[in-house]
C-alpha cells in the first residue's frame, strides 16, 4: 500500500508575478483553500499519511501551514470561526509533515531525488500541486484511483490526459500499447515535443506513483530539455527496462500554474464545492 507522498514544491511559479515573488505559488488559494491543501487532502483520501515536501527559498509558509499556530488558535478558540482552521488542524493532527530543500533548481526529476531520504525504500506518490484535480462526489480521488491500480500491478504510473495538440509541448507525451480502456504500457514518452514530434495527445499530468528504483535512475539520468534532470526521460528508462503504466484518470484536473486554470479552478470550486458546503 502507498502511504507517502512526495511533493515537489521548489518550483519559482514565474507565471504567477508578482503574487509569488514572496509567496509560494502552492499557497495560492483556490476560493479559501491554499492549492497545496487540496493536493494532500486527494493523498489523505489515497491512504497517505506520511507527506515529504522538496522545498526552495521563500517557501517557508508552507511548513507554517502544516504546523499548529497557537497565537491564532487561541485568538479563536470558542468563536465561530475555530471550524474554519478544523480540516488543517485534521490534517496535522492525523499526518506526519517533513520538509528538505533542494538547493538548486535542477529540474523536476532532480527535486524528487532530492526527496529520497523522506521516502527511503518504498514506493510512493508524487503530487504537483499546481495541478488541481477532482472527481464526481462518492468517487475515489485520482491518487487513490492510481494506488489501487499500484496494488495490482506493482509498478511506476503515471496520470495522462489527453489534450489538444496544440498544447502537447507544454507536457512530458507518452506512446503505448493499451492493455484494457484507458491503461496503457508506455513504450515512448517526450518531454515537451512540438506537436510534428508528438507521439500521441496523451499528456502526463501531476500525479505519479513511483517505485523506489526509480532514484538510482534518476541518478545516471543525464539533463534533458532544458539543462533539467526531467522525470520523464528516467521513466522512460524505467519502461523500457520493465514497466511503467500510463493511467487515463477519472475526473477532472486543472492546470491551476496557469492564470486561465487558476481563475476556472476558482470558478468550478466555488460553484461546485463551496457553495454547497463542501468546501
Ligand atoms: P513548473 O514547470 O510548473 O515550474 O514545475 P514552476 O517554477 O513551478 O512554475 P513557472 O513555470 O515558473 O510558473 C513543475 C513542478 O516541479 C517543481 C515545481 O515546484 C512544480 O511543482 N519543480 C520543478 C521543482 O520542485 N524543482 C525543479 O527544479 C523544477
Amino acid at each position: 500500500m502507498i502511504k507517502k507522498c512526495l511533493f515537489p514544491v521548489a518550483g519559482y511559479g514565474t507565471r504567477f508575478l508578482p503574487a509569488t515573488k514572496a509567496m509560494p505559488k502552492e499557497m495560492l488559494p483556490i476560493v479559501n483553500k491554499p492549492l497545496v491543501q487540496y493536493g494532500v487532502e486527494e493523498a489523505v483520501a489515497a491512504g497517505i499519511d506520511s507527506f515529504g515536501f522538496v522545498t526552495g527559498r521563500g517557501k517557508r509558509a508552507i511548513a507554517d501551514h502544516f504546523d499548529i499556530s497557537y497565537e491564532l488558535e487561541s485568538q479563536i478558540a470558542g468563536s465561530g470561526k475555530e471550524a474554519l482552521l478544523g480540516t488543517i488542524r485534521d490534517l496535522i493532527d492525523n499526518n506526519t509533515f517533513t520538509f528538505t530543500r533542494q538547493n538548486e533548481m535542477k529540474g523536476l526529476g532532480h527535486a524528487i531525488l532530492s526527496g529520497r531520504s523522506m521516502i527511503g525504500d518504498q514506493p510512493f506518490a508524487v503530487i504537483l500541486a499546481d495541478d488541481l484535480c477532482v472527481v464526481e462526489e462518492g468517487e475515489d480521488s485520482v491518487l487513490a484511483q492510481m494506488s489501487k491500480l499500484y496494488n495490482q500491478f506493482r509498478c511506476s504510473i503515471v496520470a495522462i490526459q489527453e489534450v489538444p495538440m496544440d498544447e502537447v509541448h507544454k507536457y512530458g507525451v507518452i506512446a503505448g500499447e493499451e492493455m484494457k480502456e484507458g491503461l496503457f504500457r508506455i513504450t515512448d514518452m517526450v518531454e515537451k515535443p512540438p506537436k510534428e514530434k508528438a507521439p500521441t495527445n496523451y499528456a502526463i499530468i501531476g500525479r505519479y506513483i513511483l517505485t523506489p528504483d526509480i532514484f538510482e535512475i534518476i541518478e545516471s539520468t543525464e539533463p534533458g530539455k532544458n539543462g533539467e534532470v526531467q522525470i520523464t526521460d528516467a521513466l522512460l528508462t524505467q519502461a523500457k527496462n520493465g514497466c511503467v503504466l500510463a493511467y487515463k484518470f477519472k475526473g477532472r484536473r486543472f492546470d491551476c500554474g496557469s492564470i486561465e486554470g487558476f481563475v476556472e479552478a476558482t470558478n468550478y470550486v466555488f460553484e461546485n464545492f463551496y457553495q454547497k458546503g463542501k468546501g
